[in-house]
């Protein structure tokens, strides 16, 4: 893909953090975009926002959806890319994040994770393969460096994003006879409402090991991912330390854990049960 002028272009969680990001440059370079996102109302106003920045000739369509809703994705996706005239790229980009000691988390919370990470994603890209197989298009998962590695305080969450990263993987080898491209994702921390709202409640362990790799701005995010999407990249890691710390993670797990190990021991609260 050399640019995306013209491109149609599907993002789920269009309406805030980084799919928002990528909206609005996408929208600069030219792409007609359909914004999917639960509150149909932060959704009318990101697009009255956009077209405000880009001009009211950007094309613009959104869809009220739970993406976690089989049925919904189906029908609302499919009559979102008929308004949009075909699809080029579906981004996955939808996400929620829960933190805490896994021994205290409720089942539910891992279900909600999963339903909305892993399920998601299912449900969106298999309404749309359909569509993708026609204009012979491309599926880009948002994953996390959280599916790559283990996280304190993120264990719904890694599991979530390491069960879509085996996904993306096994996706990426069926759907390339079918002429789909797909590719994957794995952004470090980086500033969203999602890590505003985290910032509130968040344990000093997962604060602490978050940030050694130093939280990223949207902007770089975003970045490396649209660079990463022309190049065909499989694997898009953004950031140039959170590439190397993801080099680090695969090939030398055993220097991983024990930095790690050590900047959590230098903040041990633990659980209260
Ligand atoms: N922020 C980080 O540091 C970070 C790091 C690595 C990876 N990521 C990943 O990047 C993605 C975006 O994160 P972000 O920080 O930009 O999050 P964010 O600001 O909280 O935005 C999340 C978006 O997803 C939508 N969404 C959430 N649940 C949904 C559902 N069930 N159905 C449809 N839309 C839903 C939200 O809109 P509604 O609430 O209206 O549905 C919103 O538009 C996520 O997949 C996240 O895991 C984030």
């Amino acid at each position: 893909m050399r640019d995306f002028s013209g491109r149609r272009i599907v993002i789920t969680g269009g309406s805030s953090g980084l799919g928002l990001a990528l909206a609005t440059e996408l929208a600069q370079q030219g792409a007609h975009l359909g914004l999917v996102a639960r509150n149909s109302q932060n959704l009318d106003q990101v697009t009255r926002d956009i077209k405000q920045k880009h001009g009211s000739g950007t094309l613009i369509e959104t869809a009220a959806v739970d993406v976690s809703d089989e049925a919904a994705c189906q029908r609302e996706l499919n009559l979102l890319v008929a308004r949009l005239g075909g699809i080029d790229m579906l981004i996955n980009c939808a996400g929620i994040l829960r933190e805490g000691h896994f021994q205290e988390l409720s089942t539910q919370t891992f279900r909600d994770v999963m339903d909305i990470n892993l399920f998601g994603v299912l449900n969106a890209s298999r309404a749309l393969l359909p569509a993708l197989r026609t204009s012979q298009g491309r599926i880009v998962n948002i994953a996390s460096i959280g599916g790559l590695t283990g996280v304190f305080g993120y264990a719904p969450y890694c599991a979530s994003k390491h069960a879509l990263v085996g996904l993306t993987e096994t996706m990426r080898c069926e759907l390339k006879p079918q002429g789909i491209r797909v590719q994957l994702v794995c952004p470090p921390e980086f500033d969203s409402p999602m890590v505003e709202a985290l910032d509130k409640y968040r344990t000093p362990e997962n604060k602490a090991h978050t940030l050694t790799i130093p939280k990223h701005d949207v902007q770089t995010i975003v970045r490396g991912t649209l660079k990463g999407i022309k190049r065909g990249s499989f694997l898009i890691v953004p950031g140039t330390m959170a590439w190397m710390a993801s080099l680090g993670m695969r090939h030398f797990p055993r220097i991983q854990h024990w930095v790690v190990d050590r900047v959590i021991a230098s903040v041990y609260k633990g659980p209260q049960k």
